[in-house]
Protein backbone atom coordinates (compact mmCIF):
# COMPACT_ATOMS: atom_id res chain seq x y z
CA UNK A 1 0.00 0.00 0.00
CA UNK A 2 3.01 2.44 0.69
CA UNK A 3 4.56 1.50 -2.51
CA UNK A 4 1.59 2.35 -4.81
CA UNK A 5 1.10 5.51 -2.82
CA UNK A 6 4.80 6.26 -2.98
CA UNK A 7 4.55 5.67 -6.73
CA UNK A 8 1.66 7.84 -7.45
CA UNK A 9 3.54 11.23 -5.38
CA UNK A 10 6.39 10.29 -7.91
CA UNK A 11 4.31 10.43 -10.81
CA UNK A 12 2.01 13.50 -10.02
CA UNK A 13 5.19 14.99 -8.95
CA UNK A 14 7.06 14.28 -11.85
CA UNK A 15 4.43 16.12 -13.68
CA UNK A 16 4.35 18.92 -11.83
CA UNK A 17 8.31 19.28 -12.05
CA UNK A 18 8.27 18.95 -15.71
CA UNK A 19 5.60 21.50 -15.70
CA UNK A 20 6.77 24.33 -13.45
CA UNK A 21 10.80 23.59 -14.18
CA UNK A 22 13.02 26.58 -14.85
CA UNK A 23 15.19 25.05 -16.48
CA UNK A 24 13.46 25.29 -19.67
CA UNK A 25 16.14 25.65 -22.81
CA UNK A 26 17.22 28.99 -23.95
CA UNK A 27 15.44 30.96 -26.27
CA UNK A 28 16.07 29.43 -30.17
CA UNK A 29 18.24 31.49 -32.30
CA UNK A 30 18.41 29.38 -35.40
CA UNK A 31 15.97 27.72 -38.22
CA UNK A 32 16.03 24.63 -35.81
CA UNK A 33 12.80 24.97 -34.50
CA UNK A 34 12.33 21.17 -35.58
CA UNK A 35 15.23 20.09 -32.94
CA UNK A 36 12.77 21.52 -30.21
CA UNK A 37 9.86 19.67 -32.06
CA UNK A 38 11.34 16.25 -31.86
CA UNK A 39 12.40 16.88 -28.20
CA UNK A 40 8.54 17.55 -27.64
CA UNK A 41 7.47 14.86 -29.23
CA UNK A 42 9.86 12.38 -27.36
CA UNK A 43 9.17 14.32 -24.04
CA UNK A 44 4.96 13.55 -24.69
CA UNK A 45 5.67 9.66 -26.01
CA UNK A 46 8.17 9.06 -23.07
CA UNK A 47 5.76 10.83 -20.67
CA UNK A 48 2.61 9.19 -21.38
CA UNK A 49 4.40 5.78 -21.02
CA UNK A 50 5.88 6.64 -17.78
CA UNK A 51 2.74 7.61 -16.24
CA UNK A 52 0.42 5.34 -17.78
CA UNK A 53 2.92 2.01 -16.78
CA UNK A 54 3.36 3.54 -13.17
CA UNK A 55 -0.64 4.59 -12.79
CA UNK A 56 -0.91 0.81 -13.98
CA UNK A 57 1.40 -0.59 -11.28
CA UNK A 58 -0.25 1.33 -8.80
CA UNK A 59 -3.17 0.01 -9.75
CA UNK A 60 -1.81 -3.70 -9.75
CA UNK A 61 -0.14 -3.28 -6.69
CA UNK A 62 -3.30 -1.84 -4.47
CA UNK A 63 -6.08 -4.70 -6.48
CA UNK A 64 -3.98 -7.70 -5.71
CA UNK A 65 -2.60 -6.85 -2.65
CA UNK A 66 -2.23 -9.54 -0.17
CA UNK A 67 -5.68 -10.53 1.54
CA UNK A 68 -5.64 -13.80 4.16
CA UNK A 69 -6.61 -16.59 2.37
CA UNK A 70 -6.34 -15.74 -1.48
CA UNK A 71 -3.37 -17.32 -3.80
CA UNK A 72 -2.53 -15.94 -6.80
CA UNK A 73 -3.31 -17.07 -10.19
CA UNK A 74 -0.41 -17.99 -12.74
CA UNK A 75 -0.66 -17.49 -16.11
CA UNK A 76 2.42 -16.78 -17.82
CA UNK A 77 1.32 -16.82 -21.41
CA UNK A 78 -1.62 -14.54 -23.28
CA UNK A 79 -1.01 -14.28 -26.97
CA UNK A 80 -4.19 -11.40 -26.90
CA UNK A 81 -2.18 -9.40 -24.30
CA UNK A 82 1.23 -10.04 -26.03
CA UNK A 83 0.34 -8.61 -29.57
CA UNK A 84 -1.24 -5.40 -28.28
CA UNK A 85 1.84 -4.87 -26.02
CA UNK A 86 4.16 -5.32 -28.87
CA UNK A 87 1.40 -3.23 -31.64
CA UNK A 88 1.57 -0.50 -28.77
CA UNK A 89 5.20 -0.39 -28.08
CA UNK A 90 6.09 -0.35 -32.13
CA UNK A 91 3.58 2.49 -32.62
CA UNK A 92 5.43 4.66 -29.66
CA UNK A 93 9.44 3.47 -30.76
CA UNK A 94 8.24 4.66 -34.64
CA UNK A 95 6.76 7.78 -33.12
CA UNK A 96 9.70 8.31 -31.24
CA UNK A 97 12.67 7.69 -33.72
CA UNK A 98 10.76 9.01 -36.83
CA UNK A 99 10.82 12.32 -36.56
CA UNK A 100 14.40 12.29 -35.85
CA UNK A 101 16.01 10.94 -38.89
CA UNK A 102 13.42 12.95 -41.28
CA UNK A 103 15.22 16.39 -39.65
CA UNK A 104 18.63 14.93 -39.48
CA UNK A 105 18.32 14.16 -43.02
CA UNK A 106 17.90 17.68 -43.07
CA UNK A 107 20.66 18.90 -40.26
CA UNK A 108 23.29 17.49 -42.89
CA UNK A 109 21.79 18.53 -46.12
CA UNK A 110 22.87 22.22 -46.63
CA UNK A 111 21.49 24.81 -48.90
CA UNK A 112 23.88 25.22 -52.33
CA UNK A 113 24.00 28.69 -50.93
CA UNK A 114 24.95 28.42 -47.60
CA UNK A 115 28.63 30.01 -46.19
CA UNK A 116 31.36 27.85 -45.24
CA UNK A 117 32.64 28.10 -41.76
CA UNK A 118 35.58 25.71 -40.62
CA UNK A 119 35.75 24.62 -36.73
CA UNK A 120 38.58 23.17 -36.05
CA UNK A 121 39.33 21.08 -32.18
CA UNK A 122 42.03 20.63 -30.10
CA UNK A 123 42.50 20.28 -26.89
CA UNK A 124 41.53 22.66 -25.76
CA UNK A 125 40.56 25.59 -27.98
CA UNK A 126 38.90 26.49 -30.83
CA UNK A 127 39.96 28.25 -34.25
CA UNK A 128 37.93 28.39 -37.42
CA UNK A 129 38.40 29.18 -40.57
CA UNK A 130 36.23 30.96 -43.52
CA UNK A 131 36.08 31.65 -47.16
CA UNK A 132 37.81 34.33 -48.79
CA UNK A 133 36.09 36.18 -51.80
CA UNK A 134 36.28 33.17 -53.74
CA UNK A 135 33.68 31.59 -51.85
CA UNK A 136 35.92 28.27 -51.08
CA UNK A 137 38.04 26.69 -48.56
CA UNK A 138 41.55 25.58 -49.25
CA UNK A 139 42.66 21.87 -48.72
CA UNK A 140 44.40 20.62 -45.54
CA UNK A 141 46.44 18.24 -43.75
CA UNK A 142 47.77 16.86 -40.54
CA UNK A 143 51.46 17.05 -41.93
CA UNK A 144 51.04 21.17 -42.79
CA UNK A 145 50.18 21.84 -39.11
CA UNK A 146 53.11 23.47 -37.47
CA UNK A 147 53.19 26.64 -35.15
CA UNK A 148 52.92 28.90 -37.87
CA UNK A 149 49.75 27.11 -39.52
CA UNK A 150 48.00 26.01 -36.74
CA UNK A 151 45.14 24.79 -39.18
CA UNK A 152 47.29 22.76 -40.90
CA UNK A 153 46.82 24.09 -44.56
CA UNK A 154 48.39 22.87 -47.71
CA UNK A 155 50.51 26.17 -48.44
CA UNK A 156 50.58 25.22 -51.92
CA UNK A 157 46.69 25.68 -52.49
CA UNK A 158 45.71 28.66 -54.47
CA UNK A 159 42.19 28.41 -52.92
CA UNK A 160 43.62 28.31 -49.32
CA UNK A 161 45.89 31.54 -49.86
CA UNK A 162 42.79 34.12 -49.27
CA UNK A 163 40.88 32.05 -46.17
CA UNK A 164 40.43 33.99 -42.98
CA UNK A 165 41.79 32.58 -40.38
CA UNK A 166 40.44 33.05 -36.95
CA UNK A 167 43.24 31.71 -34.28
CA UNK A 168 41.06 33.06 -31.23
CA UNK A 169 37.49 31.64 -30.12
CA UNK A 170 35.12 33.74 -31.09
CA UNK A 171 33.92 34.06 -34.71
CA UNK A 172 31.27 36.08 -36.25
CA UNK A 173 28.15 35.28 -38.53
CA UNK A 174 26.34 37.13 -40.94
CA UNK A 175 22.70 37.12 -39.68
CA UNK A 176 19.85 35.51 -42.01
CA UNK A 177 22.51 33.47 -44.00
CA UNK A 178 22.86 29.80 -43.81
CA UNK A 179 25.68 28.11 -42.79
CA UNK A 180 27.64 25.35 -43.67
CA UNK A 181 30.00 23.90 -40.62
CA UNK A 182 32.79 21.89 -41.53
CA UNK A 183 34.88 20.65 -38.47
CA UNK A 184 37.39 19.00 -37.70
CA UNK A 185 39.69 17.96 -34.87
CA UNK A 186 43.38 17.74 -34.50
CA UNK A 187 43.32 15.21 -31.67
CA UNK A 188 40.60 13.63 -29.96
CA UNK A 189 36.80 13.15 -30.04
CA UNK A 190 35.07 17.08 -29.71
CA UNK A 191 31.71 18.17 -30.57
CA UNK A 192 30.70 21.57 -31.46
CA UNK A 193 27.84 23.09 -29.75
CA UNK A 194 25.85 26.36 -29.73
CA UNK A 195 22.73 25.37 -27.65
CA UNK A 196 20.34 28.29 -28.81
CA UNK A 197 21.38 27.30 -32.37
CA UNK A 198 20.09 23.79 -31.43
CA UNK A 199 22.96 22.36 -33.72
CA UNK A 200 25.96 20.46 -32.19
CA UNK A 201 28.08 17.79 -34.08
CA UNK A 202 30.74 15.09 -32.79
CA UNK A 203 33.97 16.08 -34.30
CA UNK A 204 35.79 12.58 -35.00
CA UNK A 205 39.50 12.67 -35.78
CA UNK A 206 40.45 11.94 -39.22
CA UNK A 207 37.17 12.96 -41.26
CA UNK A 208 34.98 16.38 -41.68
CA UNK A 209 31.77 16.05 -39.70
CA UNK A 210 29.53 18.64 -41.40
CA UNK A 211 25.95 20.27 -40.50
CA UNK A 212 24.40 23.45 -40.74
CA UNK A 213 22.06 25.99 -39.52
CA UNK A 214 20.78 29.46 -40.38
CA UNK A 215 21.50 32.36 -37.03
CA UNK A 216 17.99 34.05 -37.27
CA UNK A 217 18.58 35.99 -33.60
CA UNK A 218 21.61 38.89 -33.32
CA UNK A 219 23.84 38.23 -30.46
CA UNK A 220 27.18 36.99 -28.71
CA UNK A 221 26.30 32.79 -27.75
CA UNK A 222 28.73 30.47 -25.94
CA UNK A 223 30.00 27.72 -27.75
CA UNK A 224 31.04 24.87 -26.14
CA UNK A 225 32.93 21.67 -26.32
CA UNK A 226 30.07 18.79 -25.77
CA UNK A 227 32.21 15.61 -25.74
CA UNK A 228 34.24 14.92 -22.38
CA UNK A 229 38.01 15.61 -24.20
CA UNK A 230 40.52 15.68 -21.26
CA UNK A 231 41.00 17.34 -18.46
CA UNK A 232 40.51 21.04 -20.24
CA UNK A 233 37.02 20.21 -21.53
CA UNK A 234 34.84 22.33 -19.46
CA UNK A 235 37.15 25.37 -20.43
CA UNK A 236 36.97 24.19 -24.31
CA UNK A 237 34.38 27.19 -24.91
CA UNK A 238 34.39 30.25 -27.41
CA UNK A 239 31.77 32.50 -28.78
CA UNK A 240 29.60 33.00 -32.05
CA UNK A 241 28.35 36.62 -32.46
CA UNK A 242 25.82 37.46 -34.70
CA UNK A 243 24.93 40.57 -36.67
CA UNK A 244 23.91 42.12 -39.25
CA UNK A 245 25.63 41.61 -42.86
CA UNK A 246 27.56 44.88 -42.61
CA UNK A 247 29.14 44.59 -39.20
CA UNK A 248 30.48 40.52 -40.27
CA UNK A 249 32.09 42.24 -43.41
CA UNK A 250 33.77 45.12 -41.12
CA UNK A 251 34.97 42.07 -38.93
CA UNK A 252 35.80 39.84 -41.67
CA UNK A 253 38.07 42.41 -43.09
CA UNK A 254 40.10 43.05 -39.46
CA UNK A 255 40.75 39.38 -39.92
CA UNK A 256 43.88 38.03 -41.22
CA UNK A 257 43.93 35.56 -44.28
CA UNK A 258 45.92 32.84 -44.79
CA UNK A 259 48.98 34.07 -46.70
CA UNK A 260 49.03 36.98 -44.16
CA UNK A 261 49.88 34.76 -41.20
CA UNK A 262 52.23 33.10 -43.89
CA UNK A 263 53.92 36.17 -44.49
CA UNK A 264 54.46 37.51 -41.28
CA UNK A 265 53.34 34.80 -38.37
CA UNK A 266 53.01 37.92 -35.86
CA UNK A 267 50.60 39.73 -38.19
CA UNK A 268 47.61 38.35 -35.54
CA UNK A 269 49.33 40.14 -32.42
CA UNK A 270 49.32 43.84 -31.43
CA UNK A 271 52.74 45.58 -32.35
CA UNK A 272 54.43 48.22 -31.07
CA UNK A 273 57.77 48.83 -28.41
CA UNK A 274 56.31 46.47 -25.81
CA UNK A 275 54.29 44.38 -28.00
CA UNK A 276 55.64 41.02 -26.50
CA UNK A 277 53.49 40.49 -23.60
CA UNK A 278 50.36 42.03 -25.41
CA UNK A 279 52.03 38.89 -28.03
CA UNK A 280 52.26 36.77 -25.27
CA UNK A 281 48.60 37.00 -24.21
CA UNK A 282 47.43 36.90 -27.75
CA UNK A 283 49.06 33.39 -27.81
CA UNK A 284 47.98 32.15 -24.54
CA UNK A 285 44.63 33.06 -26.03
CA UNK A 286 45.05 31.17 -29.02
CA UNK A 287 47.32 28.17 -28.01
CA UNK A 288 44.96 27.43 -25.13
CA UNK A 289 47.41 27.98 -22.31
CA UNK A 290 44.30 29.82 -20.82
CA UNK A 291 42.14 26.54 -20.67
CA UNK A 292 43.88 25.38 -17.59
CA UNK A 293 46.20 28.61 -16.42
CA UNK A 294 44.44 31.47 -15.16
CA UNK A 295 45.87 34.64 -14.28
CA UNK A 296 43.69 35.95 -11.81
CA UNK A 297 45.01 33.53 -9.05
CA UNK A 298 41.84 31.51 -9.15
CA UNK A 299 42.84 27.56 -9.26
CA UNK A 300 42.95 26.26 -12.73
CA UNK A 301 44.25 22.61 -14.53
CA UNK A 302 47.85 24.21 -14.22
CA UNK A 303 49.13 26.61 -11.92
CA UNK A 304 47.76 30.03 -12.14
CA UNK A 305 50.38 32.85 -13.64
CA UNK A 306 49.72 35.22 -11.19
CA UNK A 307 52.63 36.24 -9.00
CA UNK A 308 53.82 32.79 -10.66
CA UNK A 309 56.93 34.55 -11.64
CA UNK A 310 59.66 34.73 -9.36
CA UNK A 311 58.00 32.38 -7.01
CA UNK A 312 60.04 29.00 -5.89
CA UNK A 313 58.23 25.82 -7.15
CA UNK A 314 58.54 22.35 -5.65
CA UNK A 315 58.51 19.71 -7.75
CA UNK A 316 57.20 16.06 -7.39
CA UNK A 317 60.66 14.55 -6.60
CA UNK A 318 61.27 17.39 -3.55
CA UNK A 319 63.48 19.65 -5.48
CA UNK A 320 63.16 23.13 -6.30
CA UNK A 321 63.14 25.24 -8.98
CA UNK A 322 63.16 29.44 -9.18
CA UNK A 323 60.66 30.38 -11.60
CA UNK A 324 62.41 32.55 -14.03
CA UNK A 325 62.61 33.00 -17.65
CA UNK A 326 64.56 30.15 -18.36
CA UNK A 327 62.61 27.94 -16.30
CA UNK A 328 59.31 28.89 -18.48
CA UNK A 329 61.02 28.68 -21.57
CA UNK A 330 62.07 24.50 -20.47
CA UNK A 331 59.07 24.01 -19.75
CA UNK A 332 56.74 24.83 -22.05
CA UNK A 333 59.43 23.38 -24.69
CA UNK A 334 59.02 20.36 -22.52
CA UNK A 335 56.45 19.99 -20.22
CA UNK A 336 56.99 16.01 -19.25
CA UNK A 337 60.24 16.70 -18.38
CA UNK A 338 59.52 17.49 -14.83
CA UNK A 339 56.25 17.05 -12.79
CA UNK A 340 55.62 20.04 -10.20
CA UNK A 341 54.26 19.00 -6.90
CA UNK A 342 50.41 19.69 -6.86
CA UNK A 343 49.43 19.13 -10.36
CA UNK A 344 48.94 16.40 -12.69
CA UNK A 345 51.89 16.26 -15.32
CA UNK A 346 49.54 15.99 -17.87
CA UNK A 347 50.14 19.81 -19.82
CA UNK A 348 50.53 18.89 -23.91
CA UNK A 349 53.30 19.87 -25.66
CA UNK A 350 52.52 22.45 -27.90
CA UNK A 351 54.74 23.76 -31.38
CA UNK A 352 55.82 26.89 -30.65
CA UNK A 353 58.65 29.38 -32.10
CA UNK A 354 61.70 30.81 -30.39
CA UNK A 355 59.84 34.01 -31.02
CA UNK A 356 56.23 32.88 -29.43
CA UNK A 357 58.49 31.10 -26.53
CA UNK A 358 59.64 34.82 -26.13
CA UNK A 359 56.37 36.38 -26.24
CA UNK A 360 54.99 33.91 -23.71
CA UNK A 361 57.52 33.93 -21.05
CA UNK A 362 57.11 37.93 -20.56
CA UNK A 363 53.43 37.62 -21.00
CA UNK A 364 53.63 34.88 -18.14
CA UNK A 365 56.18 37.49 -16.04
CA UNK A 366 54.26 40.62 -16.75
CA UNK A 367 51.38 39.13 -14.49
CA UNK A 368 53.28 39.92 -11.44
CA UNK A 369 55.51 38.33 -8.82
CA UNK A 370 58.95 38.96 -7.69
CA UNK A 371 60.15 40.45 -10.12
CA UNK A 372 57.11 40.95 -12.62
CA UNK A 373 56.05 44.10 -14.51
CA UNK A 374 52.06 44.52 -14.34
CA UNK A 375 50.35 44.71 -17.93
CA UNK A 376 46.90 45.82 -18.80
CA UNK A 377 45.10 42.65 -19.01
CU1 LIG B 1 36.80 19.25 -26.54
CU2 LIG B 1 35.46 18.55 -24.65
Amino acid sequence: MAIALALLVIVIGSVLFHLVTPWWTTPLASNWKQMDDTLTITLAVTGFFFVVINLFVVYTVWRYRHRAGQRAAYEPESKRLERWLIGITTVGIVGLLAPGLAVYADYVRPPSNALLLEVVGQQWQWRFRLPGASGKLGGSDARFVSAANPLGLDPADPAGQDNIVVLGNEVHLPLGRPVKVLARSHDVLHDFFVPPFRARMNIVPGQVSSFWFTPTQPGRYESLCAQLCGVGHPNMRGFVVVEDEAAFQAWLKQQPTFATTQAAPSAVAPAGADALPAQGRALAQSKGCVACHTIDGSPGVGPTWKGLFGKTETMVDGSTALVDEAYLKDFIRNPQARAVKGFAPIMPKIDVTDDELAALASYIRSNGGASGDKVQR
